[in-house]
């Protein structure tokens, strides 16, 4: 089982989507173990995107992070950081197929709706940043069997 980090941005929560992008992890039978509502402070904002300091979109993209509220999950499950960015899409909207996140809801590059952690290790750094540990739910979900099978 991993775990990955996946934010709504703030234009998630302007445009009213988080009920609609929520349940695609949902119905996707990924188990949620964190949640919480957060304005990101500047600090926050840096260290998550820490990888992409110097980049031309860095500055601009820090102030999108901080501009309003943002939904952090954390969201368990078999393949979780693949599966979560499959159900994402490619970064531009523009580009993203039809039936991702992006591909239906996104048509920018920056205001893209989501962040999913890229890799086991990132996604292990991106919810030590974002949750303490006493913050995760370990539960069982009553239709565990029915969604993992075999
Ligand atoms: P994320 O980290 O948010 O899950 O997105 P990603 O992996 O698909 O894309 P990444 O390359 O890590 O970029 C992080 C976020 O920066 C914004 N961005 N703007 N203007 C630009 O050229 C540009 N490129 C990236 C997007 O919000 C992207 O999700
Ligand atoms: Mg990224």
């Amino acid at each position: 089982m991993q775990r990955t980090l996946i934010l709504l941005k703030p234009d998630c929560i302007q445009r009213r989507l988080i009920g609609d992008i929520i349940g695609r992890f949902e119905r996707k039978g990924l188990r949620l173990v964190g949640l919480k509502f957060v304005q990101a402070s500047q600090d926050l904002a840096e260290k998550h995107y820490a990888v992409h300091k110097g980049k031309p979109f860095y500055d601009s993209l820090l102030k999108f992070l901080t501009s309003g509220p943002t939904v952090a999950l954390v969201w368990e499950g078999r393949e979780a950081v693949a599966t979560a960015r499959g159900l994402m899409g490619p970064t531009d909207g523009t580009k993203a197929p039809p039936a991702t996140i992006r591909g239906d809801f996104a048509i920018s590059v920056q205001n893209n709706l989501v962040h999913g952690s890229d890799s086991v290790e990132n996604a292990a750094a991106e919810i030590a940043l974002w949750f303490k540990p006493e913050e995760l739910v370990n539960w069982t979900p009553a239709d565990a069997a029915w969604v993992t099978g075999g």
